[in-house]
């Protein structure tokens, strides 16, 4: 039996993360660690709420000493670290609590796994540490291109990141570090690109699309997501970076015009806005180590992730409007 504390969990990632583990180990006991932000909501947690390996602690990971107590009390075996500020254009807004969460909290889980110890610390980061590439070519990030950040967002995480990997060189925390590209599925805000194309989608209002949409994201689903970090949690190396793509890469606009005709409309639902300043344009990922290493390749492709999802928040409606109504629903 191990003891998991994950972070971030009421999010769309590391909920999607604990739906799925907490099921798939009974054996295991998972704490979820969560400050509840605007990105966070118990209720993506529901499928796991009442599990007796499931428990859930509502705190910031920038409270030292309320982690510190926490890691005492439960004695955790591993750590795996989804809690962030994620959105570009918020940090665009207001870089400070994107330093705060995403470079000194960080700071605060490694200090509490060296006082207390700790089998594995998992780091979640993003390929938008490496910046961007142009439209044209072939060209992906490996986990040696050089970490090139373009917004406040993805230079924090690019902090913390080496962070990590100075606690496994000076103090050998044993680490591991993976980077995903774009994440699509169910619980996620409504102010990425996907949910808030949909939500707009299915209230009949037009969706916002940055400059001429030809930005290229590469897109990977979000349970493959989860299973390549629990490859990496239990069979990863120390000290090791693994990227996660889904060798899926689409134009901005391509992924609404698929969400477009899946709804039985037109381009006439498209709006374009000013372009995001700095807006990368083409992220791309190479996976073969962790396909040769730790033999993960994502299990779902586009279209049938792109249909699982919005039967899901067809389903969700509820969900979906209670984060629009608070306001909380930006363009992407
Ligand atoms: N969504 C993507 O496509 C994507 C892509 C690459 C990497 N990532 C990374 O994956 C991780 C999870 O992303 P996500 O999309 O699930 O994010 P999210 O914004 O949906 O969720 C973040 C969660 O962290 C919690 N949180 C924020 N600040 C906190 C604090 N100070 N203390 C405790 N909890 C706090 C929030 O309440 C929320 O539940 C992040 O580290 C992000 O950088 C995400």
């Amino acid at each position: 039996m191990s003891n998991f504390l994950v972070t971030g969990g009421a999010g769309f990632i590391g909920g999607n993360f604990l739906n799925l583990m907490v099921k798939k180990y009974p054996a295991d006991r998972f704490v979820c660690l969560d400050a509840l932000t605007y990105a966070g909501h118990t209720e993506t947690l529901a499928p796991v709420w009442r599990e007796k390996n499931f428990s859930f602690v509502r705190g910031d990971i920038c409270d030292r000493e309320g982690v510190f107590r926490l890691f005492e009390k439960e004695a955790f075996d591993y750590v795996v670290h989804f809690a962030a500020e994620s959105h570009v254009d918020r940090s665009i807004a207001d870089p400070s609590v994107f330093l705060r969460t995403n470079v000194m909290g960080t700071q605060v889980l490694l200090d509490a796994c060296r006082k207390y110890g700790i089998r594995r610390f998992h780091h979640i980061s993003t390929d938008e540490v490496y910046g961007d590439l142009p439209l044209k070519g072939g060209r992906a990030f490996t986990e040696e291109s050089p970490l090139k950040p373009s917004s406040p967002y993805s230079a924090s995480k690019a902090s913390a990141d080496l962070l990590v990997l100075a606690y496994f060189r000076t103090y050998g925390l044993p680490v591991t570090l993976s980077r995903c590209s774009n994440n699509y599925g169910a619980y996620q805000h409504p102010e990425k690109l996907i949910p808030l194309s949909i939500s707009r989608l299915l209230r009949g209002e037009k969706v916002p699309i940055y400059g001429t949409g030809e930005n290229v994201r590469d897109w990977l689903y979000v349970e493959d997501h989860c299973l390549a970090v629990d490859s990496i949690v239990r069979g990863g190396r120390d000290g090791e970076i693994y990227n996660i793509g889904g060798r899926c890469e689409k134009t901005n606009i391509e992924v609404v015009r698929t969400l477009i005709r899946a709804l039985g409309k037109d381009d006439s639902s498209l709006q374009f806005v000013a372009d995001r300043p700095g807006h990368d344009r083409r992220y791309a990922i190479d996976p073969k180590k962790i396909e040769r290493q730790l033999g993960f390749s994502p299990q779902t492709d586009f279209s049938d992730g792109i249909r699982k999802t919005l039967e899901w928040y067809e389903k969700n409606g509820d969900w979906l409007s209670a984060l629009c109504k608070t306001g909380e629903e930006r363009e992407c």
